[in-house]
C-alpha cells in the first residue's frame, strides 16, 4: 500500500494498531494468569475486557472509512510481547514478577499511548470528528490503564524489594 496521503497514512496505523490489540487480547489472560497480586491479575482481567471493546471502536472507524478492518503486523507489539514472554519464563520471587509484569505492561501502554495520540491528531486533522472521538476515547482508557499500573507499581516494588530482607 503507498502512502499518497495522510488518510493513506492513517488507514496504515489503524491498521498497525489493531493487530497490536490483538496481540495484546492474546497476552493478557497469559499475564493475569501470572501475576500473583490479586489486584493486579484483577487490573489485567479489566483491561482484557477493555481491549475487547477498543478493537470494536477501531472496527467502527474501517466501517466509517469504507475500508475492511485489515490488520497489519506491529513489530513494535511483537518485540514488547517477546520481551514479556522471557521475563515470564524467568524463575522469579512472586513480588518481583509482578514487578516485572508492570514493567511489561507499561511499555505496552506507552506505546498505545503514543499510537492512538498521533492517530487521533489524523482523525482531527482529516475532519473526522467521529472517529476523532473514538480514538481519544482509547487514548484516555490507555492513560487510566497506565495511572493505575503505576499506583499498582507503589505497592507491588516495595514488596518485592522487602524480599531481599527475608
Ligand atoms: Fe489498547
Ligand atoms: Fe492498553
Amino acid at each position: 500500500m503507498s502512502l499518497d496521503t495522510l488518510t493513506d497514512l492513517f488507514v496504515h496505523e489503524l491498521r498497525d494498531v489493531l493487530d497490536a490489540e490483538k496481540q495484546i487480547i492474546k497476552a493478557l489472560p497469559k499475564m493475569a494468569k501470572t501475576a500473583a497480586t490479586e489486584e493486579l491479575k484483577a487490573a489485567f482481567e479489566e483491561h482484557l475486557e477493555v481491549t475487547e471493546k477498543q478493537v470494536e471502536r477501531l472496527e467502527r472507524i474501517f466501517q466509517e472509512l469504507g475500508k475492511p478492518a485489515r490488520a497489519k503486523k506491529c513489530l513494535a507489539m511483537t518485540g514488547l510481547m517477546e520481551e514479556g514472554s522471557e521475563l515470564m519464563k524467568e524463575d522469579a520471587d512472586e513480588q518481583v514478577m509482578d514487578a516485572a509484569l508492570i514493567g511489561a505492561a507499561q511499555k505496552v501502554e506507552h506505546y498505545e499511548i503514543a499510537a492512538y495520540g498521533t492517530l487521533a491528531t489524523y482523525a482531527k486533522q482529516l475532519g473526522m470528528e467521529d472517529a476523532a472521538a473514538l480514538l481519544e476515547e482509547t487514548l484516555e482508557e490507555e492513560k487510566a490503564a497506565d495511572v493505575k499500573l503505576s499506583e499498582l507499581a507503589d505497592q507491588i516494588n516495595a514488596e518485592a524489594q522487602d524480599v531481599e530482607d527475608e
